[in-house]
């Protein structure tokens, strides 16, 4: 039996991407959210079609994604845990969530589980200070959590038929 094979098409999402821009490179950062938007991350084929594209070198293309945290050359995992670092959510104890999370997964900020479950994504204020510390996973926000809860909200989304969606 013959496998088919699904071919991903990085040069017409690049083109698409860049002439909704009129392939002007001071929009490179908006190109390349999108370009996440499109395939989950950066994928380095996109990369190098849309530094053509926009007849940019490629290096500096990768100095503007490399730059922005938001922004990521790697595929995430199932799940994406967003943790609030800014000001209010660490006064109010992010950090020791952090270091829950990153010994409970075993990953550094911005790295993916080896399971490809979970990605670990430490971020700045996500605009939701007065119920601080907050923490998301894909697009359920948890607030005022603990280092306790920790446990409980990874567990949930650590099953493979889907994520709970309000653990408290
Ligand atoms: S500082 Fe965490 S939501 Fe604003």
């Amino acid at each position: 039996m013959a496998r088919a094979s699904v071919s991903i098409d990085y040069e017409g999402a690049s083109e698409a991407v860049a002439a909704a821009y009129g392939r002007d490179p001071n929009f490179v950062i908006p190109m390349l959210q999108d370009l996440q938007r499109e395939f989950g991350y950066i994928p380095s084929e996109a990369a190098i079609c849309m530094a053509r594209l926009l007849g940019i070198p490629l290096s500096q293309l990768y100095a503007v994604a490399t730059f922005y945290s938001s922004l990521r050359l790697t595929p995430c995992g199932d799940h994406v845990i967003t943790l609030c670092m800014g000001t209010v959510c660490y006064l109010k104890g992010s950090s020791k969530l952090a270091a829950r999370i990153q010994a409970s997964l075993n990953v550094g900020p911005g790295g993916t589980t080896a399971d490809g479950r979970f990605t670990f994504q430490p971020v700045n204020c996500l605009g939701a200070c007065g119920l601080a510390p907050v923490l998301v996973v894909d697009d359920t926000y948890f607030t005022e959590v603990k280092p306790i809860h920790v446990p409980d909200i990874i567990a949930r989304y650590a099953r493979k038929d889907g994520a709970a969606r309000d653990v408290r």
